[in-house]
């Protein structure tokens, strides 16, 4: 992405956009080695290096992120009175535009993803695009053929019909379950369209993307090359 050195530098945070003007000015800023005097001038963010002070700085404005979402946090890129996912990371990635990759509820724990790609988060998203989500339930009750049935020949939820989904019993009362859409409470929805309501709910996995197994709760790493263009593909991006 090309940008203006001052503007470049104020994105990231590390100051106003007068006050790194004024310190490009100083001859403080550099760009592959080299100090820049000019705020005016334009770099690619994601191939030239930028130091400040003689300290290198990560300059890059397009990341994402695979976060294991801890229960008790929003989902949300703010809110004025509860804490959300976005507390979890250094204030840089919401200055650079960072956002959740649609939702989980509060007390849903797991996969989530975070980009500063809006297009790949918008195809994500798209219900055209029928990117697989992997949850674990939880529920109340025991479960049998009635509820694999009733998941697969597509379930009624007033509003909508929900695509068949493939139910899988891990054990009485534990399931997975995979689904392509991502209506608001959705798989606990059909968890209680089959009379059982959910008491724990986790996601897996996002499209080929499987939760880290080496992350806890409350971590997150940026993915990988790797991850990011299988995610892209996937998308036809
Ligand atoms: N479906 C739900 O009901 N809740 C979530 O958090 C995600 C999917």
């Amino acid at each position: 992405m090309k940008m203006r050195l001052d503007r470049w530098l104020a994105t990231l945070s590390l100051g106003s956009r007068s006050e790194v003007k004024e310190w490009i000015r100083g001859g403080k800023a550099a760009v592959n080695g080299r100090i820049i005097w000019d705020p005016a001038l334009s770099f690619e963010t994601e191939e030239d290096s930028l130091s400040l002070n003689g300290k290198d700085i990560d300059g890059r404005m397009m990341r994402h992120v695979m976060m294991y979402k801890p229960g008790g946090l929003l989902t949300a890129a703010r809110d004025a009175k509860q804490p959300t996912v976005m507390d979890l990371l250094p204030p840089v990635y919401r200055s650079i535009g960072c956002m959740p990759v649609g939702r989980l509820d509060k007390d849903t724990t797991g996969l989530l993803l975070l980009t500063c790609d809006g297009e790949l988060n918008h195809r994500l998203l798209s219900p055209g695009r029928h990117v697989t989500k992997r949850y674990r339930a939880l529920v109340k009750g025991e479960m049998g053929e009635k509820e694999i049935e009733a998941f697969r020949s597509g379930l009624d939820l007033g509003d909508f019909t929900a695509q068949p989904a493939e139910l899988k019993l891990l054990g009485p009362s534990l399931a997975e379950t995979v689904i392509t859409e991502g209506k608001f409470h959705q798989v606990k929805r059909m968890f209680a369209a089959v009379g059982h309501e959910v008491i724990a709910l986790h996601r897996s996995a996002f499209g080929q993307l499987e939760l880290d197994p080496g992350m806890q709760e409350g971590q997150w790493r940026e993915l990988s090359d790797e991850e990011v263009g299988l995610l892209r593909r996937s998308v036809g991006l």
